[in-house]
Order: structure tokens, then sequence, then C-alpha cells
């Protein structure tokens, strides 16, 4: 009896970014426009397509279109959704998604969160437009579509200059350089060698998220979804920006305080009031490495940025309203 291969599917999203951008001229890599070119064509550029995919079906899917500094709640709702409709195929093995740097690391945290995926969703980027004679993202494209062939990979990570990362360590670190992403004191999962995928580590496989979740985040109207703010703590903060938050109804604020979580006593005193009037707070570092450590007067997001710790505790807001 012959004994059939079942032919995998990979999909690639696109969602915009500079990885799909273009220039005026081959030699521009700073002014151009993002999220010109469709991710079909970012696929026509990938070197060695068919050698990489090794017998994989590749499909496409245009989820958006955007400049990532433009990422909006309504585009997280549809991404999670073309996710889980993708995810929930048998014979889809991995999703690749194209995205912009500038919040990749907010959106990589969001599909973690909500969809704690069993299957790898690898997402790419680039530093220059694709029309740039040296461009980076068809080898980040490339390195993408190798680390979602790893049978050991699970859940979100970022491929980004041969280094992968993880959704819940990655930052953009640096506004120019190919190698613009850092996972930190965590350090990278692994890493792209002659074109082969070195791990540092195992996936690590957070606590699943309820069901319940991820279908509120999937069906909720997204002006429904909790107003949560980042305040920052700094030399001479008031609070003015605190009391203005709390007039128009923010569910929860995350401070990034400074050092090791210590806040301005005026911004301390109107955070307390917040937290009076009924409004979570939940506390993060402006420092760029490390984490809090010992007590601290509100609780901490265990390490997350305070950008990625706004997400967290919007989704645990949202999950408790939905239930
Ligand atoms: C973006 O974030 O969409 C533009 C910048 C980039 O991708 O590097």
């Amino acid at each position: 009896m012959v004994s059939v291969k079942k032919i995998q599917k990979v999909v690639v999203l696109g969602t915009g970014g500079t990885i799909a951008g273009t220039a005026a001229s081959a030699s521009e890599q700073v002014a151009y426009t993002a999220a010109q070119l469709g991710v079909d064509q970012l696929m026509a550029a990938v070197p060695g397509l068919d050698k990489v995919l090794d017998g994989r079906q590749l499909l496409v899917e245009q989820v958006a279109q955007l400049d990532s500094k433009d990422m909006d709640h309504a585009t997280w709702q549809l991404l999670a959704c073309r996710c889980a409709h993708w995810l929930a195929q048998d014979d889809v093995g991995a999703l690749v998604i194209t995205h912009g740097t500038d919040t990749l690391e907010e959106t990589a945290w969001f599909l973690q969160s909500v969809l704690q995926p069993h299957k790898p969703v690898v997402m790419v980027c680039a530093m220059r437009p694709a029309s740039s004679d040296e461009a980076d993202g068809p080898q980040n494209l490339r390195d993408a579509l190798v680390v979602s062939a790893q049978p050991s990979a699970a859940g979100v990570c970022v491929v980004c200059a041969g280094v992968i990362h993880s959704a819940r360590d990655v930052q953009k670190v640096h506004p120019y350089r190919l190698d613009a992403f850092s996972s930190g004191d965590a350090g990278p999962l692994g890493w792209m060698d002659r074109g082969q995928v070195q791990w540092s580590s195992v996936y690590a496989r957070t606590a699943l998220q309820t069901a319940t979740l991820a279908n509120s985040v999937m069906t909720f109207d997204v002006q429904q979804w909790p107003a949560v703010e980042v305040v920052l703590s700094h030399a001479g903060a008031g609070r003015r920006v605190v009391d203005a938050l709390v007039q128009t109804g923010v569910a929860g604020l995350v401070v990034a305080g400074s050092g090791n979580g210590t806040v301005h006593h005026v911004l301390q005193a109107a955070l307390k009031d917040a937290e009076q009037a009924g409004v979570r707070v939940r506390l993060s570092t402006r420092c760029i490495e490390g984490r809090i450590v010992g007590s601290s007067r509100w609780p901490d997001m265990a390490g997350l940025s305070p950008v990625k710790a706004r997400i967290s505790l919007m989704l645990e807001l949202l999950a408790e309203s939905s239930v």
C-alpha cells in the first residue's frame, strides 16, 4: 500500500509595513512609503522559494495594508479572526505574517495572548523597503518560512535579521539598523545559521487563555473593548493626564515607572485616586531591560514592556466583562 503524505499548507498573511514599502529609487532606504506591495509580490521576491517550501503548499492572504504606526484594534480583531480561521484547518501547518516593525511587538503579544497557538505563527518584517537594491525583506521572509516548518515551533514569534524572538520579550530597540530588535535579558529563542534554525531554548508555552477571551476578542465591537492607556512617570510629572483620563471613563492605566517601577509622588497620588474611582492600575518600567524586583504599590506585569502591559490589562478587563 502506498502511503500518501498529507501536503501541509503554510499561509502567509500580509498586513503592510516597510517590508511592503517602495521608494522612488533603488538606493533610497529612508524616504519611502510603507505598505505598497501585495503579499503575493513579496513572496515572488523570496530567494529559492520552492526549495524552502520543500513541498508545502503556499497560500497568501492580504489581511490589511498599513503602516504599522497606524495599527488599530479593528485590524487586530480582523487579524486574530483570520489567524484563528487558518489555524483551525488540519492541513495548515503554520502561519507567517508580514508586518511593519514599529508596532510589531504589540501585535505579536496581542496574537500570542489571544490565540495561544499550538502551531507556529511567525511574524516577519524589514527595515528597508522592498524597492531597495539592498532590501532585507526577501531574506527575512525566507528565514520566516524556514522557522515556520520547524516541528518544535509553536506560538507567536518574530524573525528579523537572522534572529528569532519570542512575542513576549521582543522589543524594537533601534530606529534604523537592520537588526532592530532585541529580547533583552531573556535573549532570543534562536538564530538562523547557514539557512538552518539553531534554537537557544524550546518555545515556552504559557497557560492557555480561556476560549471565552478569544471569543470576546473576535466578536465584541472594538469600541466596547476596555479603554486602557499608558501614562509615564518622569521628572516634573503632574496629575493632569490621569485626571483627564479618569474623566473620560478610562478602565485601566499602566504606569511606566522610572527605574525599579518608582512613580513620581504627584502622579502616584493621582493614580491612587483613579484606583479609588474604579480604574485598574498596573505598573511597568521605562527601563528597556530587566524587570521590576521586590514588592511595589501596584501589581507589575512580570517584565512586560508598558505597551505590552497595556494589551494584557485590556484583555484581562475584556475577559472579566465577558463572563
Ligand atoms: C511600519 O511599521 O509599518 C513602518 C516601519 C517599518 O516597517 O519598519
